[in-house]
């Protein structure tokens, strides 16, 4: 009944940011449950256009490295523009971003403070999973990016019952190119400037002024250490497992 209050409620209003984690890691079975929640998302004609990479581990510290590096050599390549016009929304964006240096008791005059703010970004918040959400490259990509952003939402709330949170990272679509280079994904598909990281919480950011499948392709990528052969794998969605249909690469399995 709308007004009543429900365990989705809870979940639902006390989800946050976390911009701080505990280094305690997950088990796999425990992501690929936090996958399979996020792999019931509606989306456009069923297409389900998101794919997602799991860092874990040894990959999870080299990819950091790397995203560091990029930040360094100014290697930037996202895959979609950014900006926030001059209004409403660009001053809510600067009373966030006060809002989370305050949090630091970095200063607005604080260039090299500001910055080593924006580089735990890419070291995921010390977070020991960092999931990377792609879509491919549809017309204007309004409809992939909004049906990846409804699994988004499902990765983030799922993790909330279990104790957990995640964040979501415009940030890492920057260094877009570096992300796929390292993940081994085609340039076809696009990083969509979000990612969650999984732990168990520390810290939750301040809000700010602003109070408030089918199996068709699942695809899910685990890279536990860097230079192993990453294990890919597939979730046929309980909906429809009769329409699952197989990726086409030989070496996926199926999801413990
Ligand atoms: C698509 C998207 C991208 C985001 N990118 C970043 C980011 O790069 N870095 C960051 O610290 N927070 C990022 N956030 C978190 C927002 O700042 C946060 O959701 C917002 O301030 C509301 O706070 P809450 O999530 O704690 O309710 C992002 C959120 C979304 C939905």
């Amino acid at each position: 009944m709308p007004g009543t209050t429900s365990a989705f409620t809870e979940i639902a209003r006390s989800r946050r940011s976390p911009r701080q984690f505990l280094p305690t890691t997950l088990s796999p079975s425990d992501i690929y449950g936090v996958l399979e929640d996020a792999q019931t998302a509606p989306s456009n004609s069923n297409t389900q256009p998101w794919s997602v990479h799991v860092v874990s581990g040894a990959a999870r510290d080299a990819l950091a490295k790397e995203l560091l590096l990029a930040e360094e050599d100014g290697r930037t390549s996202p895959d979609f523009t950014d900006g926030y016009g001059d209004g409403l929304y660009l001053e809510r964006s600067r009373a966030l971003g006060a809002s989370v240096y305050r949090a630091r008791g970095v200063e607005r005059s604080d260039r090299d403070g500001r910055r080593a703010a924006v580089r735990e970004n890419l070291e995921f918040y010390g977070a020991p999973h960092a999931a990377f959400l792609f879509m491919p490259a549809l017309g204007d990509g309004v409809r992939a990016a909004g049906d990846t952003g409804m699994y988004a939402q499902n990765f983030l709330l799922s993790l909330a019952p279990g104790g957990l949170a995640g964040i979501p990272q415009t940030v890492l679509g920057v260094y877009a190119d570096t992300v796929r280079e390292f993940l081994g994904v085609p340039a076809e598909l696009k990083l969509l400037s979000l990612r969650s990281c999984t732990s168990k919480r520390v810290m939750v950011s301040s809000r700010g002024s602003l109070g408030q499948g089918n199996g068709l392709a699942p695809w899910m990528t685990c890279h536990p250490e860097a230079g192993v052969p990453v294990k890919r794998c597939w979730t046929p969605s309980p909906r429809s497992v009769t329409k699952a249909v197989r990726p086409v690469s030989s070496s996926a399995t199926r999801c413990p």
